[in-house]
């Protein structure tokens, strides 16, 4: 048996999958995010160490005999949150998570410092990554910044519970702005421009390599054997390609998560920033990938959920599976800005388009839409950095939806596809990573593709109308920019 736990944003996952691959259990803690101030998003990083222990907890609880036959442990995070420690290895502050915009400027001051940023890190600084998050606490927060001993990414900081060991794995490393991508090994460079020096990063790993043993306290407590391997995991997007077995050159997939990405997986390191392409390492040694990144995708809908004070399936129950073509009102997601295609941390959501006669169920085709409509951005932007890309598997926790997959179908213009287990694909992902990581298997045998439930193909009476509708989306961020925040 192997566990998968992902440390999303909004809550824990794990999943405990046998040795046939097959998920046997799964099991969820919630996660509170504040943003105490405009443009900040934060977390207490003990709380995804209590929400992981707590979901093993209720894996054990519901199959002792299962969970004590573990012999591996993969983990995936939410990327990017820069999580500091002092010398006694406790947090300094909570963390700054991969949507928080606050630092802007640090970004602009890395860039300046530091010409050959784009050439090693492969990315644009933006204020998601956790290099100028830094910069930003060394300049507001100078005695925080003088007390760093380590700097931890919100998966490695629960690898450090769990274990005592501070690792971190390849593909999550390189979400920092302070990997050479190219060459999978810290920058001294890189580190020095934000004030900081080799002491400060953890040990690297690729994420299928063992990283760390659980720690007895944990073995004993789950009835584990005393020598649990832990893999070097990934970031949520490697992990979620693991998960879908997207380990080809060219495989491609649309998550539909908190945040929205469409990953590629690249045989080279293949930076873009001129499209804020995002081009990282792969969790597999020998790979990459390039991404486009919404901050709030199924965050959107999430966000209406909480406005209305009603669940998303009852929003989503009265329009069906599909609908006859594009809605009246238009929706702008950026509730916490966006990174691909603009880079602006401070652009903000809009709605546009209502009438005295607009009902709810119009403001939810909206929502739907106009996230399709920014995944259709990003495919554009993947286009411009190489090739088109053909189809797409769908994951997280927006694939639950037919209606939503049949409009990405229709806004993209290709086929998406909806596959097993595709909500939980990130830990789904760890868990094939604890098992690498335990077994010295071969990837390819582990990462196949789960068996897909339902293709969604472009409605051809729908997709000329969403065309002229996602042109018409396009000039509402220029319109608006104004009042961006
Ligand atoms: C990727 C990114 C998000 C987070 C969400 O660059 O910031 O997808 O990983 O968990």
């Amino acid at each position: 048996m192997f566990i998968g736990l992902d440390i999303g944003t909004s809550g824990v996952k794990a999943v405990l999958v046998n040795e046939a691959g097959a998920v046997v259990a799964t099991a969820a803690r919630e996660l509170a995010l504040s943003h105490p101030q405009p443009l900040w998003s934060e977390q207490d990083p003990d709380s995804w160490v209590e929400a992981a222990i707590g979901a093993v907890d209720d894996l054990a609880a519901a199959h002792p005999g299962d969970v004590a036959s573990v012999r591996g442990i993969g983990l995936s995070g939410q990327m990017h949150g820069a999580t500091l420690l002092g010398a006694d290895g406790h947090p300094l502050r909570p963390a700054i998570l991969w949507n928080d915009g606050r630092s802007h400027a640090e970004c602009v001051e890395l860039e300046r410092r530091c010409p050959s940023l784009h050439a090693i890190a492969g990315n644009l600084a933006m204020p998601g990554f956790t290099a100028p998050k830094l910069l930003w606490v060394a300049g507001h927060e100078p005695d925080v910044f003088k007390r760093v001993a380590k700097v931890l990414l919100p998966k490695a900081y629960v690898r450090y519970r769990l274990t005592g060991e501070m690792v971190e794995d390849m593909s999550d490393a390189a979400g920092t702005l302070w990997l050479d991508v190219g060459h999978r090994r810290w920058s001294a460079l890189l580190l020095h421009a934000t004030g900081l020096d080799l002491h400060h990063m953890p040990r690297l790993v690729e994420g299928s390599e063992a990283s760390a043993t659980l720690a007895g306290e944990f073995a004993q407590r789950w009835g584990m054997a005393k020598n649990v391997v832990v893999a070097g995991g990934a970031g949520d997007n490697a992990a979620s390609a693991i998960g879908l077995g997207a380990i080809a050159p060219g495989d491609a997939f649309l998550s539909l998560g908190t945040s929205g990405v469409i990953f590629r997986v690249t045989d080279k390191f293949a930076p873009a920033p001129a499209f804020a392409v995002h081009a990282f390492c792969h969790a597999l040694p020998g790979l990459w990938h390039q991404m486009g990144v919404m901050l709030s995708a199924a965050a959107s809908l999430a966000w209406l959920s909480g406005v209305m004070a009603t669940p998303t399936a009852s929003l989503l129950a009265p329009l069906g599976d599909s609908v006859a073509g594009p809605g009246p009102v238009k929706f702008l997601p950026y509730l916490d800005g966006e990174r691909t295609p603009h880079n602006d941390a401070a652009a903000a959501g809009a709605f546009v388009g209502l009438r005295g006669a607009t009902g709810r169920d119009a403001i939810v085709q909206a929502v739907l839409e106009g996230v399709a409509f920014a995944a259709r951005d990003n495919l554009a932007a993947l286009g411009s950095a190489s090739s088109a890309i053909s189809e797409l598997d769908l994951v997280g926790g927006g694939s639950r939806s037919a209606l939503w997959a049949q409009i990405c179908a229709d806004v993209l213009g290709i086929p998406v596809h909806r596959v097993e287990e595709g909500e939980v694909g990130a830990a789904l992902g760890a868990a094939r990573l604890g098992r690498l990581a335990a077994t010295a298997e071969n990837p390819a045998q582990v990462c196949t593709r789960p068996r897909r439930l339902a293709t969604f193909a472009p409605n051809p009476s729908r997709t000329a109308a969403y065309d002229e509708a996602y042109h018409q989306w396009r000039k509402l961020y220029p319109a608006l920019k104004e009042f961006s925040l």
